[in-house]
């Protein structure tokens, strides 16, 4: 299965290693922190159900679009668009997804870096050194902060250094597949547990009457954000992927796997929420509204290893902390990897010095905020709920009409030969000419009317 690299950019070393590299792009802390937060503050079933239809008719067209004009191009998002038309809009589009990738990364190293941190916590809390572990427990501690923010930018940096198959493909295939099995150990121990069963029963059936214009909105962003679109990496991602590859397979694999995660992590945080509200932890107001923040994670699932207490907790702390790093890592990966790949492909810059140099810019913004944290829900706001959505409006907009469909069908028939001719093109395109581009429009104008027009 091996690929004998075409290009100096470098090649991927197998149709798995790609699917492995893409998949751990698009799972992290989107998933196991942000999914389980969203879903259980907007009616858990309703949302997963929204959040799933967004996933498969929104996210799974949209990332096929990213994949074709990445492999067609062989270019970095900005490159990307510049060679497959002479239009001068569209590589500000490009611009536009590697900024946001650039912005989207600096506050991602943040979080990424407590959830680091909390794998120590784990350690302090077991050796009854409370102090010490409160204290690395501060998320408004500057210090901390920047620490673990330069720790997980200085592995981020060192696995891009490595290249494509060397660093990426190899750290990813021993990623995924322990991602997994410890998510499922930890998910089947809470499920056993007593009071388990009200957020079972929240998370898996639904109350259709929760389903209003605000949660169609989050489950669409949540589905944005959490398959890696409109920032540029799958289009990167893509570049790297050889002809002989299937696209649609490459992208529903992916897309069931970022799915299958959220929804393993959904089964075991919901249930986890509503155990310590059994417990008297106050999650929800007196009218039902949501009182925990992005924090939640951080605040409860530290309180349920210590109930399961000694070297269990110590085992399953650790265990679930390494975990959401490791997914952190896989996504960190794939953002250095866009404003990078710029970087070599425009700039002519080699990969060592451009990864470190554009990952020693990206975390100066990361050290600002870690000094700030109150930056990360306007960066967040700006660059994922606005930006996201916006740039897979214009990738749409860009091929369904500038590039054409017919020519990305063109392309997806390399290791896909009979696909011109199947209901699948037929509808791959409706949904990329029309369904997308409309829903993510109505989506964008609802939540910027949200923010800035309704009272
Ligand atoms: N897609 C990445 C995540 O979900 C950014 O964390």
């Amino acid at each position: 299965m091996a690929d004998i690299p075409t290009t100096p950019r470098g090649n991927w070393d197998s149709k798995l290693g790609f699917i492995l590299a893409a998949a751990g792009s698009a799972v992290g802390l989107g998933n196991i922190w942000r999914f389980p937060t969203e879903a259980a503050s907007n009616g858990g079933a309703a949302f997963l159900l929204i959040y799933l239809a967004c996933c498969f008719l929104i996210g799974f067209p949209v990332m096929i679009a990213e994949m074709s004009i990445g492999r067609s191009s062989k270019k970095n998002p900005v490159g990307a668009f510049r060679s497959l038309s002479t239009n001068k809009f569209f590589p500000l589009v490009g611009i536009w997804g590697v900024l946001c990738g650039v912005m989207i990364l600096s506050f991602y190293t943040v979080i990424a870096g407590w959830t680091f941190s909390h794998v120590f916590v784990e350690i302090f809390v077991y050796a009854e050194m409370f102090e010490v572990a409160s204290f690395l427990a501060d998320f408004e501690n500057g210090y901390v902060n920047a620490v673990f923010a330069i720790l997980f930018m200085a592995c981020t940096i060192g696995i891009i250094r490595g290249g494509v198959s060397n660093g990426i493909e190899r750290a990813t295939k021993l990623m995924m597949p322990m991602l997994l099995i410890i998510l499922v150990i930890m998910t089947v121990y809470v499920l056993f547990q007593p009071g388990a069963g009200e957020g079972i029963e929240i998370y898996l059936y639904p109350d259709f009457s929760m389903i209003d214009m605000e949660l169609i909105l989050a489950a669409m962003g949540q589905a944005f954000f959490s398959l890696s679109l409109g920032m540029g990496a799958i289009i990167t991602y893509g570049s790297y992927l050889g002809k002989k590859e299937n696209i649609a397979e490459a992208a529903g694999f992916v897309t069931l796997a970022d799915v299958g995660i959220a929804f393993l992590a959904g089964l075991l945080i919901l249930p986890t929420i509503y155990m310590a509200q059994a417990e008297g932890v106050q999650i929800f107001d007196a009218e039902g509204n949501f009182l925990a923040g992005p924090a939640l994670i951080f605040q409860l699932l530290p309180e349920l290893f210590a109930q399961m207490g000694g070297i269990t907790g110590l085992l399953f702390g650790v265990l679930f902390f390494s975990l959401l790093s490791i997914a952190a890592l896989t996504s960190t990966i794939s953002l250095l990897e866009v404003p990078v790949s710029y970087v070599i492909d425009e700039h002519k810059i080699k990969r060592k010095s451009a990864a470190l140099y554009v990952g020693l810019g990206i975390l100066v913004i990361s050290l600002i905020i870690s000094f700030n944290t109150a930056l990360i829900d306007t960066i967040d706001f700006t660059f994922s709920v606005i930006g996201l959505p916006l740039g897979g409006l214009l990738i749409c907009i860009f091929l369904g009409y500038v590039w054409k469909t017919e020519n990305a069908i063109e392309e997806i028939k390399h290791g896909y030969e009979n696909v011109k001719d199947t209901f699948f093109a037929k509808a791959w395109t409706v949904f990329v000419k029309f369904v997308c581009p409309l829903i993510i429009l109505i989506i964008l104008i609802q939540t910027i009317y949200n923010n800035y027009f309704s009272s």
